[in-house]
């Protein structure tokens, strides 16, 4: 990757110790951005900052709770007072849980939303003021194609990632003034620890090995894969570039054709 949009820039990403909110770090590390990683998993999202720098950038480390309001105020403060701006907030901290909706426990459903669709406003609310004062910059949510469908057992789910694009047109309208934008992207199957533990579980009560049940959510696609995280992270990067100055408010479909609207 040889071309570097995103010099003197400042990316925060939430969840960045692994899948895609770690490629979305490495790539705008790649591209020239200096990372705050936030994640609540420590010890990989230090090694995701590890690997950020290794490309030659400054990355800084944040044990991070995106249900916790005061973990991200106190980190988008840190920072700004180590970068003096923030360009790009990827919001891609995330959890899965499913059950048949009448066995869904309240404290599975409550957790799922704090995290998923509070964790995002929260990323947000943290952000949005910084982009309004500099009258530039990105927020990218990474909602689902779950949040644009749905299959049994998978209210909690679908219900957040439905919210983070409603959640995602109301903060572009308040961005849009300021010249700022925020933009959802919807991932199809993407092969991170999120899905090998959902292909762990689900796959033997379907009668499937995990790796069956891997390729039968494959082959359900029009491209007879899944995606690999880049894939994603190339899309977020296009999102946070000049390319996408007059785009905002959007949900994008990056799922190999699974979800056409
Ligand atoms: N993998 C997929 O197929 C897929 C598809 C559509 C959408 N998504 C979404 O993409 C995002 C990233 O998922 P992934 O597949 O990379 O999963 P992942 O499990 O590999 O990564 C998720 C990261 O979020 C972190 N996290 C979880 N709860 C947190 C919290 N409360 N505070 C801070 N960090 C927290 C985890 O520690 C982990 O590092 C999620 O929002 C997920 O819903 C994933």
């Amino acid at each position: 990757m040889d071309i570097k949009r995103f010099t003197y820039q400042v990316a925060m990403i939430t969840g960045a110790a692994s899948g895609i909110g770690r490629a979305c770090a490495l790539r705008f590390a790649q591209e020239g951005a200096n990372v705050a990683c936030l994640d609540f998993d420590a010890a990989r999202n230090e090694e995701a900052a590890a690997e950020c720098r290794a490309l030659g950038v400054d990355a800084l480390a944040f044990k991070c709770d995106v249900s916790k309001r005061d973990d991200l105020q106190q980190a988008a403060a840190a920072v700004l007072e180590a970068w003096g701006r923030i360009d790009v907030l990827v919001a891609a901290a995330g959890i899965y849980s499913g059950s048949p909706l009448a066995e869904v426990p309240l404290p599975q459903w409550q957790r799922l939303i704090d995290i998923n669709l509070t964790g995002v406003f929260l990323s947000n609310q943290a952000v949005a003021p910084v982009l309004m004062q500099q009258r530039a910059g990105s927020i990218i949510n990474i909602s689902s194609m779950a949040g644009k469908t749905s299959w049994p057992a998978s209210a909690e789910y679908s219900a957040s990632k439905s919210g983070v694009i409603g959640l995602t047109r109301s903060v572009a309208m308040e961005l849009a003034p300021f010249g700022a934008t925020c933009n959802a992207v919807c991932p199809g199957n993407t092969l991170t620890d999120m899905v090998r533990n959902v292909a762990a579980i689900v796959g033997p009560q379907d009668g499937l090995t995990a790796a069956e049940w891997l390729q039968a959510r494959a082959n359900e696609c029009p491209m007879k894969r899944m995606a690999e995280p880049w894939e994603i992270a190339g899309v977020v990067a296009f999102l946070a570039s000049p390319d996408s100055r007059y785009l905002t408010g959007q949900a994008i479909e990056v799922d190999g054709g699974m979800v056409m609207s």
